[in-house]
């Protein structure tokens, strides 16, 4: 029997409630599948611990997440803690550290889902973006100068590497061509005129290794416009950090809502653990009343599943969600149901065969 070591991050606010019901799932779907199993080992990292232990996770947490095959991870942030320390001191952390350069989030409107779109229908909104995740806008690197003076001066700098580029645009580019969908690339070489130049012409240089895929080059500004006039033009997307994060979220209104977007940080070498998450944050306007919707990270385990060699359970798991969303199973109240998490979980589970 196949085990598969998976350490569990729940996080803050709704993290806990929505990553139980993932877990639940991966556990009916192991029991029926029968050839391999999940040991999950929980870590309480997140914005209380820091409140407890002055840190977001302890000074070896990398090092225990290594020995894992992957790594579930609910929301972190949390009013208390300044988003920018929890964040980019766990969440950002494991994402750059463990070299997770590919982000990739599903935007894919599934049949009975509730579309803001007059008209839309499903197979228009059918869309995989490949969000940098490694550097660009979220290096990191910056400065603060003469800090509380009227001199003050404050420095973000955003890091384009050669490298950086060139694999996250290459793997765009393979998956096109895989299959056989158009490529579409977010820039802004009008105004950014060094990074997104260089992105342009990195998106044309691999562009040669792949005659046969069909291209399209957007502006940040115009793509965020045709997301919502005529999202049918996007099959798959590659953009960088910050570009991928603000239309993920555009694409997650357009596809559901939050409550059913996911997201899979994954290094492709497999030399470090990948990570599968909802979207979504800690929801700390609806946190502790069990009503946040738990198909977001239930869609992010299906991801998990896929990337393990398990594609026929990941499917069956996205079939099971268009199933509740169509009959109207034990929705939660942002997919105008009035079931509970642990309900809408429960009812998912119930659903695989
Ligand atoms: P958010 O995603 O937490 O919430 C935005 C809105 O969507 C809220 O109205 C919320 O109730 C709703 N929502 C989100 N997930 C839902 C779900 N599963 N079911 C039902 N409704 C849901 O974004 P925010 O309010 O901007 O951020 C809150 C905190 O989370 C901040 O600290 C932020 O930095 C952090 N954050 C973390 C992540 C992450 O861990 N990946 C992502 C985004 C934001
Ligand atoms: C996301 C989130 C994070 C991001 C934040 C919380 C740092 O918005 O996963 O989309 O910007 O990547
Ligand atoms: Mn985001």
């Amino acid at each position: 029997m196949k085990m598969y070591k998976i350490a569990v991050v729940p996080g803050d606010g709704i993290g806990p409630e929505v990553m139980e019901e993932a877990v639940k799932v991966l556990n009916r779907v192991s029991s029926l599948d029968g050839s391999f199993q999940f040991s999950f080992t929980t870590y309480p990292w997140g914005c209380k611990y820091y409140l407890e232990n002055g840190e977001m996770m302890p000074a070896d947490g990398l090092d225990i997440l290594k020995q894992y095959d992957a790594i579930l991870l609910g929301a972190v942030g949390y009013p208390g803690v300044p988003d920018h320390i929890s964040l980019r001191d766990l969440l950002l952390r494991i994402r750059h550290d463990f070299d997770q350069y590919i982000n990739l989030r599903p935007v894919k409107l599934v049949k009975g889902a509730i579309c803001p779109l007059i008209g839309a229908r499903t197979e228009d909104i059918d869309m995989t973006f490949i969000r940098e995740n490694s550097e660009g806008e979220y290096s990191g690197s910056g400065a603060w100068l003469y800090k509380d003076t009227p001199q003050e001066v404050v420095i973000q700098n955003a890091v384009f590497s050669r490298k950086g580029c060139e694999r996250v645009i290459r793997y765009a580019y393979q998956l096109a061509h895989k299959e056989k969908k158009t490529l579409t690339s977010i820039s802004k070489g009008n105004a950014l005129n060094y990074s997104m130049v260089f992105w342009d012409q990195i998106f044309a240089e691999v562009g040669k290794e792949f005659p046969d895929v069909k291209t399209y080059s957007l502006m940040v500004d115009a793509a965020s416009m045709f997301m919502i006039k005529d999202p049918k033009r996007f099959q798959i997307v590659v953009a960088s950090n910050l570009f991928g994060d603000i239309l993920t979220d555009l694409g997650a209104a357009i596809a559901g809502g939050m409550g059913l977007a996911a997201g899979a940080n994954l290094n492709p070498e497999r030399t470090f653990p990948s990570m599968f998450e909802p979207i979504h944050g800690s929801a700390p306007d609806i946190a502790g009343r069990g009503i946040s919707n738990p198909l977001a990270s239930i869609w992010a385990a299906s991801q998990m599943l896929d990337f393990l060699g398990h594609e026929d359970w990941g499917a069956k798991i996205i079939q099971a969600i268009e199933t509740m969303l169509v009959e109207r199973i034990s929705l939660t109240p942002d997919q105008g149901g009035k079931s509970s998490t642990s309900e809408c979980g429960d009812a998912l589970a119930g659903l695989l065969k």
